[in-house]
This record gives C-alpha cells, sequence and structure tokens, in this order.
C-alpha cells in the first residue's frame, strides 16, 4: 500500500492514557522498528499534562523499555522519538485546536494533506472533540483526513445513532475508522483463511456438523484504575457488544464474493441481523451477569468489585457476562452460541471453540469408548495462537482403547515473531485501509441483539451473582446451556 509512504501527520488525542501507553505506542514503535513509517511521518501528542517535549520522551522511553524488555533498541527509539511533538491543551477547550491547526500549517512540521485523528479518550468526551474538530476546518472536504474511534461506540443503540449522526455532519463515512482491535488480531484474520482456502472445512461448518459454539475471553486482570468508565460500561458494553459479537460474525459468516472491506462486513452484518431477538421477558434465558468478590490471583490476595477504587457503593455493574445467541438463517438453525467474558477469571484465555455432533450411531456401546468425547475445532487467540481439531484414535496395542489426539495447525515457526493487533490496524489507518473497521450497521445490529440484555438488567439493580477473583465464575450461568452435555471449556 502505497500511501503508507506518503507525508502524514498523526494526531493522538489523550496522549498520556493508559491505552495510549499499552497498546499505541508499543505497536507505532514496532512499526518504526520494522521500517514500516514513512519518513515524513510526524505524530503529534496532545494531552494536558505540562510536560514539555523532554518529559514526554522521557516517559514513552520509560514505557517502551519496560513494554519490550530486552528487545528495546536505543537507535530505534531515537529515530522514533523523533517524530514526536507534544501539544499541551484540554481537548475539550477550543484553544486547543486552534494551536493544533497552527502546528500542522507549520511546514518545518511537515504540513501535509493527510491528517489522523486518533481519539484515545474517554467515549464520554467523543462528541465534543468531533464538533471542535468540525468547527476548525479539520473535516469536510479534507478526505485524506481520517477520525479514528476508539470503542465503546455509543453506550446503547439510541446514543450509537446519536453519535454516527454528530460524526456524519463533519465527516464523511469514508474518513472515519471505527476501531475494534479484536479485529487485528492473528487468529481472527486466520479463521477467515482457514475456512475459506481449505476445501476440507468449509463442507462441515454448519448445523448438520456443528453442535454448539463457545467464545471465551477470560482475564485475569481486574478493572485497575479504570472504575470510572468501567463501572458505568461494564462486561457487556465493554466487550460482549463489540470485540465478541465480531468473533461471532467471523464465526458465522458466508464466504464473502470477494475479501474487500464492503464485502466481508455485507456478509458480518447478515449474520448480526439473523441473530435471534431477545424477548425481554426472557433475559434471563439468554443472559447471565456477575460480579467479583475478593479472592486471589496466581496466590496474591486481590480485592473485589466493590472494593475498587472508585466503584460506586453497592454497584450491580456486571464484570462477568455470558449470553446464548442463535443465529436463525440455514447454516445455523439450531445451534447454541454461547458467549462470556470477565474480569478476574482463573486465567487470561481466550478461545472459539466448536464442539461437533456425536456420531450418528454409537458403534462401541459396549466397550470403552461409549462415553466418546465429541470432536472439537479450537481456535486460541491468546496468551498463544493456535488452532487444532481434537480427533480419537485407537491406542496401539491389544483391547480397543483409544486416546484423544490434537491435530495442530500450528502457523507460526519458532522465527517468526507475533504481530501486535494493533501494529496491524495502525498501519491500515496510516495507508487508508478501511477493511478491517467496523462499519456502523455493525454497530448499529450488534447494538439491537444486546440492548434487550442492557435494558433489563439496568432496571434490575437489586441483585448481582458474584465470584471469588480467580475463579471460572458462577456455576449458575450453566443455566444458559441447552444441553446436559454442554459445559464451559476451560481450556486449549
Ligand atoms: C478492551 C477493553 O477493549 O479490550 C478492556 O476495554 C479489555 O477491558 C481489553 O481488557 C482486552 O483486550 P486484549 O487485546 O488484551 O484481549
Amino acid at each position: 500500500m502505497e500511501n503508507r509512504r506518503e507525508p502524514c501527520s498523526f494526531v493522538i488525542f489523550g496522549a498520556t492514557g493508559n491505552l495510549v501507553r499499552d497498546k499505541l505506542l508499543p505497536a507505532l514503535y514496532q512499526l518504526e522498528r520494522a521500517g514500516l513509517l514513512g519518513p515524513s511521518l510526524q505524530f503529534v501528542a496532545l494531552a494536558r499534562r505540562p510536560l514539555g517535549l523532554e518529559k514526554w520522551n522521557a516517559g514513552m522511553r520509560e514505557a517502551l523499555e519496560s513494554h519490550t524488555g530486552a528487545d528495546f533498541d536505543p537507535a530505534v527509539f531515537e529515530r522514533f522519538a523523533a517524530r514526536f511533538f507534544y501539544l499541551q491543551g484540554d481537548h475539550r477547550e477550543p484553544e486547543t485546536y486552534t494551536a493544533l491547526k497552527e502546528h500542522l500549517a507549520r511546514p518545518a512540521t511537515g504540513a501535509c494533506e493527510n491528517v489522523v485523528f486518533y481519539l484515545a479518550i474517554p467515549p464520554t468526551d467523543f462528541f465534543n472533540v468531533v464538533t471542535q474538530l468540525g468547527r476548525t476546518g479539520f473535516s469536510g472536504g479534507l478526505a485524506n483526513h481520517r477520525i479514528v474511534v476508539e470503542k465503546p461506540f455509543g453506550e446503547d443503540l439510541e446514543s450509537a445513532r446519536k453519535l454516527n449522526a454528530h460524526l456524519h455532519q463533519y465527516f464523511n463515512e469514508d474518513q472515519i475508522y471505527r476501531i475494534d482491535h479484536y479485529l487485528g488480531k492473528e487468529t481472527v484474520q486466520n479463521l477467515s483463511v482457514f475456512r475459506f482456502a481449505n476445501t476440507l472445512i468449509e463442507p462441515i461448518w454448519n448445523r448438520n456438523f456443528i453442535d454448539h459454539v463457545q467464545i471465551t475471553v477470560a482475564e485475569c486482570q481486574g478493572i485497575g484504575s479504570r472504575a470510572g468508565y468501567y463501572d458505568k460500561a461494564g462486561a457487556l458494553r465493554d466487550m460482549l457488544q463489540n470485540h465478541m459479537m465480531q468473533l461471532l460474525s467471523v464465526v458465522a459468516m458466508e464466504p464473502p464474493s470477494q475479501l474487500d472491506a464492503d464485502a466481508l462486513r455485507d456478509e458480518k452484518v447478515k449474520v448480526l441481523r439473523s441473530i435471534r431477538p431477545i424477548p425481554r421477558r426472557a433475559v434471563n434465558n439468554y443472559a447471565f451477569r456477575a460480579q467479583y468478590g475478593p479472592g486471589a490471583i496466581d496466590g496474591v490476595a486481590v480485592p473485589g468489585y466493590q472494593g475498587e477504587p472508585g466503584v460506586e457503593e453497592n454497584s450491580t455493574t456486571e464484570t462477568y457476562a455470558a449470553a446464548k445467541f442463535y443465529v436463525d438463517n440455514w447454516r445455523w438453525s439450531g445451534v447454541p452460541f454461547y458467549l462470556r467474558t470477565g474480569k478476574r477469571l482463573a486465567e487470561q484465555l481466550s478461545l472459539i471453540s466448536i464442539r461437533f455432533r456425536h456420531p450418528p450411531q454409537q458403534l462401541f456401546r459396549e466397550t470403552p469408548l461409549a462415553n466418546i468425547e465429541p470432536n472439537w475445532i479450537v481456535l486460541s487467540l491468546q496468551p498463544h495462537e493456535s488452532m487444532h481439531v481434537e480427533i480419537h484414535a485407537k491406542q496401539p496395542g491389544l483391547g480397543m482403547n483409544t486416546r484423544s489426539t490434537k491435530l495442530f495447525a500450528s502457523y507460526r515457526k519458532d522465527d517468526e515473531t507475533p504481530t501486535d493487533a494493533y501494529e496491524t490496524l495502525l498501519l491500515d489507518v496510516i495507508g487508508g485501509d478501511r477493511s478491517l473497521f467496523i462499519r456502523f450497521d455493525e454497530v448499529e445490529w450488534a447494538w439491537r441483539v444486546v440492548d434487550p440484555i442492557l435494558r433489563h438488567w439496568s432496571q434490575d439493580t437489586s441483585y448481582i451473582h458474584t465470584y471469588p477473583a480467580g475463579s471460572w465464575g458462577p456455576a449458575e450461568s450453566e443455566r444458559l446451556f441447552d444441553s446436559e452435555d454442554h459445559e464451559w471449556r476451560n481450556h486449549v
């Protein structure tokens, strides 16, 4: 993509925040190391703190050193840091935009037609920043100006529509990059290849062979210092409405006619539209929520959610959300998709697990094979990327004993380094490729699906199940299962 090399200014709003320190800077630094940033790419770090360039650089160096460990390369860092300008300003104030405009117009800073505005700020500030950018003349006909909006996009269907209409007042759709970093993850990208490049897989990827699908995103970490945001959002808005609905749509979509941005997104939207609406009175049959109490992670005692700084007293915000969806189309009719996510769970583990049906005839009823486990295809997103198929084979020797065997389709060789999702997505923003970004109808349909759950939970604030930090969440979530032989898969 040649336009990656064109001059570009990349403005980071909320530059001193966690997202920038933990995700954006490490990803951009890796792109620098790989020589993928064009020679005239400049960064403007915009934040309120009175740091100055020197202190900004020192802070950035510290963050990158701790992130990359022994791999930190001072020469790469020097090159990277030389691209930065630190602009002190409050993104809610008009003066900041005047100062930004002046800075971007200076020939010395490489004034250019490509400007990326990356909103790494609290979602409550999106509206205001978009207005200010529009009023300062940073949008409209400037087709090469792009705006990157982090999730959550709105807090429900209605607010998402308002935010979208507001963005469209100032920016055209092809200037808007709604980011969901799960789409940049290797395993997610590889899932399409696995499905559509292997004639072996696609014929069995349907209700005739698949019994159910599980999507798990389990995290050990708590909410850290994010109570201000998280206590209002909860797990359903933070993870399930966006990252996990995207995973579901990539698992369930039909093969696109081609791999371009719109063809792919059309297929994902079709899946979201086919999800059976959850009747409001039956929410408890389809969704389950809980909150972590005190417990231990890796043997270290940790407080419960109610004890985290900034959480409201008696908050019933969920830190664990599980839901069951049906995709009512020919391919998936009757197949439950179980999704669950939680903070402070027993392990850091993100999995897509696909369980196949039992064989139609139980040939080995009188033998030790009687209770044979069905086949699984398991795709692990993290902590390690992997894909495997679980099948049964006879154990060598006398007797009819079997063992389960994993056929691994590992795709990373030992000398191939992993790429972070943000590296892929940031490079696409700089190059102007929107295929891995979200179109508004995807956001809209995903909100439609979860809205009945949100509304039900927000009205029922009297009680929430709890689970000890460091566990796999409450056993009561199993009430979502359609069959007695369904259980959460907690391992690769
Ligand atoms: C973010 C959520 O979008 O994704 C966080 O806001 C969550 O709460 C994070 O921890 C998980 O991302 P990853 O890439 O670490 O799985």
